[in-house]
């Protein structure tokens, strides 16, 4: 992201907060639980992690509310389980929760405290802010790391800053995509590669890995930037073409975020080298999920707390607008949509074991 550009998610508990906001990722996260499962039976079973009696776990990208600590207590639910099967005391614990220096961690470390004195064989709990492309842990300190709906967020989009990524104009849009979109490419390509590598570095030999983040269904190259926030892009058009906000603004506004098909993250991490791919998964972004939760009007407030700060940083004070366009846009689009339509947002989970 540019200097300028600061990532966080709606911060606090509020009513606009992404505490409050982010059942429709929370029930992604429950779709990476058996995944979780899997690597700590995987890693409870190995005899090196049992003679060295401890486990080191972290979530990467962790953020604020309920979200942050659900794949954590997944894993130390289940180390609890298995040891508890075979009769044995189970190690001594440590959690780690990641997120960049600008997420709020308050009500985070409350509940960092509240499941180390709730769950037993949990001793430590840390918080390590920083970001995921740089290195955040001591060398072979980790057994499992997870991740969930965040490595679609890139460290930057460099060179593009001098290329609009997304223009009022569609037929400018559509002829520059092929180069915006390869730049995004690109640059997920770069970052992707390089947390394999640091996390390779900190996790100890045969530990695991859980990821989940938004790709895109086709192969080909995205027909649109990213569908990660073409919604949000979609709506912010609309906003610039009823005059709510300015149209040269809209032209240089962009998200620094990328959605990989699963061929594409697979060929990645082969090319990489560090990790083998137990299992990969590419499922309907909605199927599975409670319709209730993807109405309009929850869909727009989710938005809301993913891109409102990065939204105020370009264009100022203009969510409130931005959720009612929203609703109003997601409305209509629901009602002319046809039958059967395929989403291009798949959520892409991948489970890898350190080679
Ligand atoms: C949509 S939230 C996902 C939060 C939570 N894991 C969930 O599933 O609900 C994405 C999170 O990734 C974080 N993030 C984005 N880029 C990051 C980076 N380079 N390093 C660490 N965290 C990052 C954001 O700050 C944000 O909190």
């Amino acid at each position: 992201m540019d200097s300028k550009q600061r990532v966080y998610m709606n911060q606090g508990q509020g009513e606009t907060s992404y505490a409050r906001n982010s059942s429709i990722q929370s029930a992604q996260q429950n779709r990476m639980k058996s995944l979780v499962e899997a690597a700590i039976v995987g890693l409870c079973s190995n005899p090196n992690t049992l003679l060295s009696g401890k486990m080191a776990i972290a979530d990467l990208g962790c953020s604020s509310g309920p979200n942050a600590l659900a794949l954590v207590s997944i894993a130390v639910e289940a180390i609890h389980n298995h040891f508890l099967q075979f009769q044995q005391p189970p190690p001594e614990v440590c959690v780690l929760l990641n997120d960049l220096p600008d997420n709020d961690f308050n009500v985070v470390v409350k509940n960092l405290v509240a499941l180390q004195q709730t769950n037993e064989p949990v001793c430590v709990t840390g918080i390590v802010p920083g970001s995921f492309y740089e290195r955040l842990f001591p060398s072979g300190s980790l057994h499992l790391v997870c991740s969930s709906n965040s490595l679609q967020w890139l460290s930057k989009v460099g060179k593009l800053n001098h290329i609009s990524a997304y223009d009022f104009d569609e037929h400018i849009r559509r002829e520059r995509l092929p180069v915006v979109a390869a730049a995004y490419a690109r640059q997920f390509r770069k970052d992707f590669t390089r947390f394999l590598k640091l996390r390779a570095k900190e996790l100890v030999p045969e530990g695991q890995m859980v990821v989940s983040l938004v790709g895109r269904r086709s192969d080909k190259l995205a027909t649109e930037i990213s569908y990660v926030w073409g919604t949000a892009a979609q709506i912010l058009g609309v906003m610039a073409s009823e005059g709510m906000i300015d149209k040269k603004k809209f032209d240089s506004f962009y998200i620094p975020a990328y959605g990989p098909s699963a061929k594409e993250l697979r060929v990645i991490i082969e090319e990489e080298g560090s990790f083998s791919i137990t299992e990969m998964q590419a499922h309907d972004y909605a199927t599975g999920m409670d319709r209730a939760l993807l109405t309009p009007n929850r869909i727009a407030n989710t938005l809301r707390a993913i891109f409102e700060p990065i939204i105020v940083q370009h264009f100022g004070e203009i969510m409130d607008e931005f959720v009612r366009t929203g609703e109003k846009h997601l409305s209509l689009q629901r009602s002319s949509q046809v039958e059967g339509t395929e989403d291009p947002i798949v959520m892409v989970l991948v489970s890898l074991a350190k080679a």
